[in-house]
């Protein structure tokens, strides 16, 4: 049993998440089996439009540049979901159980500096949480335990290196906790309906009756805020784009030059949703190494890298629902961008 520090006093107010210095460069890790890998990108840049899943965006230098984005002025995501988890972590933590919440579990982690808000909410509430991130990416657990364990000495963190697209392994519940799972950042907005119930019915696989789930969605709001959040004139953004091809290339052997691609993320209005795209800035071949074969692209041809969708409370409501959560609180920042909705596990699935 992990051993724990003793407890800080309750109410005892300690907002600040100590910045830390990059750590050094981990090794790129994703579970992903290899051939599988390969698979689905053969599968993807043979679509029409062409795709790569955005989890190849999120390599060891992909998760530093995505934590550079949030500290962005223009990123205002997670800003605002950071707000609204420390106006409300109180309440949602009372209302997913309190002091029993003994298990928190997020999805897709990344820095998790945002979660310590409702790790302290639990820790006032009188509970001893453990902490469980799982992410695909190793630097991003790497950074998530050094934030956590300088912020919060008291809370065991276990680090889960998956990719919860595929098989979700996560340790059990310490004996008679709830679990919160947590699922933030919006990320569920990179999926379309269908295959984010598909996933959030798996991770529900994975918990019982009185466990709940958060989700974080972004709202639809102002369509010029949105694009400025993905299209920062420092260019970080579209290095974190580009440099997904980075990734591939060592993924797969291919060829791909980044910088024969330019950075495009419209917000498309009537798809409510930012579309990433690499667009060829000339006529290209690339060799695609282990994918197999050759890509040919026209010059202004694009390869799709993510969708990021923006909702509207019903359509969160109805997904939680549809996935085998009944909805319970709402939970909306005062300026209408950013929502997190409470589900209870329910024991029957209603379907989509
Ligand atoms: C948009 S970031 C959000 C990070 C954090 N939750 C936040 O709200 O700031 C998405 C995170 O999910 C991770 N991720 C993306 N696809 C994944 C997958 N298929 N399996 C596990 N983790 C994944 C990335 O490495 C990244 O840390």
């Amino acid at each position: 049993m992990a051993r724990r520090r003793p407890l800080r006093r309750s109410g005892e107010k300690r907002h600040a998440v100590p910045y830390l210095a990059r750590p050094p460069t981990a090794a790129v890790v994703s579970l992903d089996a290899r051939a599988a890998a390969l698979d689905e990108l053969r599968e993807g840049l043979a679509r029409s439009p062409r795709e790569i899943a955005c989890k190849y965006l999120y390599d060891d230098r992909g998760s530093q540049l995505f934590e550079d984005i949030t500290r962005l002025d223009e990123y205002f995501p997670t800003r605002t979901e950071r707000g609204l988890l420390e106006q409300r972590g109180v309440e949602i933590v009372a209302a997913a159980g309190g002091a029993q919440v003994a298990d928190v579990v997020e999805l897709g982690s990344g820095a998790a500096s945002k979660t310590v808000a409702l790790l302290d909410a639990a820790l006032q509430a009188g509970g001893r949480p453990r902490y469980v991130a799982v992410d695909i990416s190793a630097h991003a657990l790497q950074r998530t335990r050094e934030i956590l364990t300088a912020a919060r000495p008291e809370v065991p963190v276990e680090p889960v290196l998956a990719d919860y697209t595929r098989e979700l392994h996560l340790p059990p519940k310490p004996e008679g906790s709830r679990r919160l799972a947590l699922f933030l950042g919006g990320t569920i907005g990179n999926e379309e309906d269908a295959p984010a119930v598909r996933f959030l019915s798996r991770v529900r696989a994975h918990m019982e009756p009185l466990d709940f789930l958060l989700l974080g969605a972004n709202l639809v709001t102002d369509p010029a805020a949105i694009h400025l959040a993905y299209n920062d004139p420092q260019g970080v953004t579209a290095e974190f784009n580009r440099n997904l091809l980075r990734n591939v290339n060592a993924l797969a052997g291919s060829s791909f030059v980044p910088e024969d691609f330019d950075h495009h993320a419209p917000y498309v209005v009537e798809k409510r949703r930012i579309e990433m795209w690499l667009v060829a800035r000339r006529a290209l071949e690339i060799d695609l190494g282990s994918i197999g074969g050759k890509v040919r692209m026209r010059k202004g041809e694009g390869i799709r890298t993510e969708i990021s969708r923006r909702f509207v409370r019903d359509d969160v409501l109805r997904i939680i629902d549809a996935a085998g959560f009944t909805p319970e609180r709402w939970f909306e920042s005062p300026d209408g961008r950013f929502g997190l909705a409470l589900g209870k596990v329910r024991s029957s699935l209603r379907g989509f």
